[in-house]
């Protein structure tokens, strides 16, 4: 079985993201999506909230085998911990511009310099996506700009709920 972890931020999770997922799902038999700690980053939701809302989008945007096939988890520590912990054989991550590409390659030579039996597999996203970031995505909410465009259905309700804090 080719099992594939998925680390990130997801704060919130986009359709980029949801992209990712569903081409990482055809690719491998299952996937692990983990909410990981960004120490760069601060975030607007906690862990198990953005966790909680990553469920629901997979299980609401992917038809039920691929949802099945995608687990959603907290984890705190290193990605090739977790990576290792489930014996997964690649790390998966998105690619949407040059401008992520510096930063992806530091860290996909370190993760395999710690875990050199992992390796880091790349998805591009698609035209459509390859300008969302959720740091922009946060940014329209909070000024009450309409999102639905560029998240899932479930983060829209949440952050409408939050009064898009
Ligand atoms: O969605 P993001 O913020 O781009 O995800 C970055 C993330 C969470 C994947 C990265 O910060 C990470 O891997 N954090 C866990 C700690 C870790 O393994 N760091 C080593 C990277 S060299």
């Amino acid at each position: 079985m080719r099992l594939a972890v998925y680390p990130g931020s997801f704060d919130p999770i986009t359709r980029g993201h949801i992209d990712v997922i569903e081409r990482a799902g055809a690719v491998f038999d299952r996937l692990v999506v983990a909410v990981l700690v960004n120490t760069r980053k601060s975030a607007i939701m906690s862990v198990a909230e953005r966790a909680e809302i990553i469920r629901t989008a997979v299980d609401e945007e992917l038809d039920r085998a691929a949802a099945a096939a995608v687990e959603v988890t907290i984890f705190e520590g290193l990605t090739v911990d977790l990576a290792r912990q489930r014996g997964a054989t690649s790390i998966v991550r998105g690619l949407r511009a040059l401008s992520d590409f510096e930063n992806e390659l530091a860290i996909a030579h370190l993760n395999r310099k710690l875990a050199p039996e992992i390796d880091t597999v790349f998805f591009m996203t698609r035209l459509e996506h390859a300008y969302l970031s959720s740091g922009l995505v946060r940014e329209i909410a909070a000024f009450g700009g309409d999102i639905s465009a560029m998240v899932p259905d479930a983060v829209a309700r949440r952050l409408a709920a939050h009064g898009a804090r």
